[in-house]
């Protein structure tokens, strides 16, 4: 996510720096080669390879992790989060990354010697096909089925490095929105046309066929909108500032930015959606605003979140501050330990006739184990014909302070054992 708005692949204004980084990756990336010999497949479908071809094994094995849709990750929260803000729009889920030239660059205006149409910046499949590097990529997909108003959330892939705030595999979500002649927004205004009749000229504010007065009206109606979305999403008045910039899909166009951590930070790209890509979708009578925004980067801020990285792990210390929780609760991300985990369960049959509270347990476990349980839960249970109940638990043992040796946590392993024998009357399966 955040690549996309610190190097603004889609700006002019970093054109020039990227040709030149272009070159020198390109080049590189073909020394190393990408380890696809004749074909690739990516969920379903086989890929042949070409000399286009720069996917690697690396990136295509994150294809599919789907983590916006998994419950436990902080992206899912995000992303329950934006549906229900946004619960008047259509809300579409596109699960395959891999896209045609035409809709990530051809039905989106963007040109033919466009930066970010390099091999340097986008993941080529083949040469006519890429992995989406933004979301605007399903913009045509959802005008075709006649949505005119949508949320599209996906994951996408740019071609970068790896490090706390950059991730070549990010998610982004769309939201777009179309008025006409009728929309109550314009008629309570006593406006009753959208376009242009004489005068046709573009501005640095509106395009030629656009009303001035509709394109204002839009602007404000977009702009109140994100604004209101972000403070919802961020929970504060966080102070935000609105940037002009350039997209081949809209004009006018502004990057927000907000206050945070002493600095000013883009999150968001978004304008008046450009009247050609609307025409050519076969709608003719429409103007409408469109915005793009990373979510790693608003998780980060809107949980504390340290490192991009953590939204891949599997570390269930990681996805379990965030696993039960609903989206509007204000989560604050505890760091979790750098030394590894050691992972130790627990499987009894319940003593008869004896109410089992599965709380009880877990503070047994925890007074026992004191700071050195991360956590604690069960995993299993199931009762034989004859009634006999058993329970498995999984214990998760992790130090803050150093690394466990698991002669030490079969120590307290054993504790633990012993106390629901001796005291509970459990019996060892
Ligand atoms: N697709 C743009 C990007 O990824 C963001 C954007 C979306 C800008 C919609 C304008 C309108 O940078």
């Amino acid at each position: 996510m955040l690549n996309q708005f610190k190097r603004k692949i889609w700006s002019q204004k970093t054109c020039v720096l990227n040709a030149i980084k272009g070159h020198h990756l390109s080049t590189k990336a073909k020394e190393s080669g990408f380890g696809f010999k004749e074909s690739v497949h990516i969920l379903d479908n086989n890929y042949a390879v070409d000399d286009w071809t720069n996917i690697t094994p690396k990136v295509v094995s994150l294809i599919g992790r789907n983590l916006y849709l998994k419950k436990g990750n902080p992206l899912y929260l995000l992303s329950e989060a934006i549906r229900h803000y946004f619960k008047d729009y259509d809300f579409f889920v596109f699960a395959d990354p891999v896209v045609d030239l035409k809709s990530n660059f051809d039905s989106l205006l963007i040109p033919k010697d466009h930066v970010s149409r390099q091999k340097s910046d986008t993941y080529y499949v083949n040469k006519d096909y890429v992995l989406r590097s933004h979301t605007s990529a399903h913009q045509n997909h959802c005008l075709h089925k006649k949505s005119t108003a949508f949320v599209c959330i996906a994951d996408v892939y740019r071609r970068d490095e790896i490090d706390r705030r950059h991730h070549s595999v990010f998610h982004q979500c769309e939201a777009f929105r179309l008025y006409h002649n009728n929309s109550p927004q314009l008629i309570s205004r006593g406006i009753n046309h959208v376009f242009e009749s004489h005068k046709l000229v573009r501005t640095d504010s509106k395009q030629e066929n656009h009303c001035q007065e509709v394109v204002d009206i839009i602007e404000s109606e977009m702009k109140t909108t994100i604004e209101a979305f972000v403070r919802n999403l961020l929970w504060e008045d966080i102070p935000m500032r609105w940037v002009s910039a350039y997209f081949p899909f809209t004009h006018p166009s502004w990057e927000l930015e907000i206050y945070h951590n002493n600095d000013w930070i883009e999150i968001l790209g978004s304008g008046i959606v450009e009247h050609k890509l609307l025409q050519n979708a076969g709608i003719n009578d429409n103007i409408g605003w469109a915005l793009g925004i990373g979510l790693e980067r608003l998780a980060m801020i809107r949980y504390q979140i340290p490192d991009i990285r953590l939204f891949w792990t599997n570390d269930s210390g990681f996805l379990s501050q965030f696993e039960s929780a609903c989206h509007s609760d204000k989560i604050v991300y505890k760091p979790i330990s750098s030394h590894p985990q050691l992972i130790f369960d627990i499987s009894f049959w319940l003593p008869q006739q004896v109410f089992w509270c599965c709380n009880d347990f877990y503070d047994l476990v925890r007074n026992i184990g004191g700071d050195l349980i991360e956590q604690v839960k069960v995993i299993d249970e199931y009762t034989t014909k004859e009634g006999k109940k058993s329970h498995t638990y999984r214990i998760v043992y992790r130090s803050h302070e150093r690394m466990l040796s698991k002669d030490e946590v079969n120590v307290v392993h054993k504790q633990i054992e012993r106390y629901v024998t001796d005291e509970w009357k459990v019996a060892m399966r």
